[in-house]
């Protein structure tokens, strides 16, 4: 991974099989990308994210919630750890907690979720799966910045659409909504990193 002065230092939490952050690992090791991720936190031992960020050569830490005696907590220990590696940005990718409040804060405007949906359609689990139920011709995928709302309701920085076609089945619309993710997080990043994003009331101002 090339490493280098001045680069954005960039922290993500996941939970799971961790493509998206693939994504960013493989965006932080192109030539003239402004941001590095530098840890990986999982609240799952066994995540596969933690093997890709060790196969990068990235830390890996697994943070056990069980340890730690309420939500808050546990969050306030990833804070610590986040912030004594430099992390200015975190991401979310594929973490599968509410974050508390006191998070939300100690990142406020510096922590992004990817969420598998045109937000504010379809927040929550098993947003694909939504979209078919509901009968949506489009559908798509939301990055945007955490806020303390329920859930996914933050500010949107980048979205991009994903048609539904007659025969998708769950898992056919999630890999094409996945390939949009895997496009659109590390852009996102770079925008980030690039001081590009103004956030004005709920819009996400792109310089
Ligand atoms: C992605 O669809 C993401 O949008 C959602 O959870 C999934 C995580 O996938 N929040 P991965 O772990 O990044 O492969």
């Amino acid at each position: 991974m090339t490493s280098g002065p001045g680069r954005l230092r960039v922290g993500v939490l996941a939970s799971g099989r961790g493509s998206n952050l693939q994504a960013l690992l493989d965006a932080s090791a192109r030539p003239g990308y402004p941001a590095e991720v530098v840890l990986v936190i999982s609240d799952r031992e066994r995540a596969a994210a933690l093997d890709r960020a060790r196969a990068a050569g990235v830390e890996a830490l697994f943070v056990n919630p069980k340890d730690f005696g309420d939500r808050e907590a546990f969050d306030l220990a990833l804070v610590r750890e986040f912030t004594a590696r430099g992390v200015g940005l975190v991401c979310n990718a594929g973490y599968m907690r509410i974050l508390s409040v006191a998070y939300v804060r100690a990142f406020a405007g510096r922590a992004m979720n990817i969420h598998p949906s045109l937000l504010p359609a379809f927040p929550g689990l098993h947003a694909q799966r939504q979209a078919l139920e509901h009968g949506a011709k489009v559908t798509g995928v939301t990055v945007h910045f955490v806020d303390d709302g329920p859930v996914d309701t933050g500010p949107i920085i980048l979205q991009a659409s994903v048609l539904v076609q007659a025969d998708d089945t769950e898992d056919s619309l999630s890999a094409r909504i996945l390939a949009e993710e895997h496009r659109l997080y590390p852009e996102a990043v770079r925008l980030f990193a690039e001081g590009r994003l103004e956030v004005v009331g709920r819009r996400v101002i792109i310089r």
